[in-house]
């Protein structure tokens, strides 16, 4: 069988949580394809699955049965799973929170550099890949600030600075750009889209955020732990 290469790949994903009376299908099928450089969004109401679905996405937990595939490995397959979780999240997965969880005490660059530094890789180039990340997100003039000096939008360019600077073939992201205001909730979606691109990364966008839906070319929509795809309102590129 040919295995695809990159991004993410989700056939027939189940997640039961508990067994016998009180059981709770949270996951019932969901089947995901998201191409390396390509963002997507995932919507649905309150208890339609989306938190299980990142948290199996994410390697945090694991799915009942189906198949997963992120970055050209076989995470999850009717069973059987990658034995090391921790590995595999280091060095496949990024994460975007809501809430950036920056680190108070260390400036923007370590709080960047961090995730680097302690995957091996000596602390001069590990700042220098962050250095590199912040201008691209043109937070660079903020590299010797502390998170509390940051605004909230510079504080969530940081947060995604630091998902990717591990250079992960999948990003997750969950609700972004919850607390920005609609200028500034674009501008997060369109480096999230160049940033996509520059470093063929699969990214996830679960959000309820009005602002930011159109800007998907494609959408899954979640209910009762099933999904359904849709063509969003962006034009595909050129
Ligand atoms: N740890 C858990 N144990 C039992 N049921 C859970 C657990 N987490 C979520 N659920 C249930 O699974 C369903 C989907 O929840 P969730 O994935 O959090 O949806 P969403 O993020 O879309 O609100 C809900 O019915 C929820 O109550
Ligand atoms: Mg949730």
């Amino acid at each position: 069988m040919t295995e695809p290469h990159h991004g993410i790949h989700i056939q027939g994903l189940s997640k039961r949580y508990g067994s016998g009376d009180t059981a709770v299908l949270a996951l019932k099928d969901v089947n995901m394809q998201v191409a390396p450089g390509e963002v997507v969004g995932l919507i649905g109401p309150s208890g339609s699955g989306k938190s299980s679905l990142l948290k199996c996405l994410g390697a945090v937990t694991d799915p009942t049965a189906g198949r997963m595939t992120l970055g050209g490995q076989t995470i999850y397959d009717n069973g059987w799973q990658v034995r090391d979780l921790r590995a595999l999240r280091r060095d496949k997965i990024g994460f975007v929170f809501q809430a950036p969880y920056l680190i108070p005490f260390l400036d923007v660059t370590d709080n960047v550099a961090l995730l680097p530094m302690l995957a091996g890789l000596p602390n001069g180039q590990a700042r220098a890949r962050a250095l590199e990340l912040l201008r691209a997100l043109d937070v660079q003039h903020r590299a010797r600030a502390m998170p509390a000096q940051l605004s909230g939008g510079e504080q969530q360019r940081v947060a995604i600075a630091r998902g990717l600077v591990n250079r992960p073939p999948v990003i997750l992201a969950d609700e972004p750009t919850a607390p920005l205001d609609s200028e500034r909730a674009l501008a997060v979606m369109r480096i999230l889209g160049e940033m996509a691109r520059a470093y063929h990364t699969a990214i996830v966008v679960v959000t309820h955020d009005e602002k930011i839906i159109p800007t998907f070319r494609r959408l899954y929509h979640i209910r009762d732990g099933v999904t359904h795809e849709e063509a969003g309102q962006a034009r595909p590129l050129a």
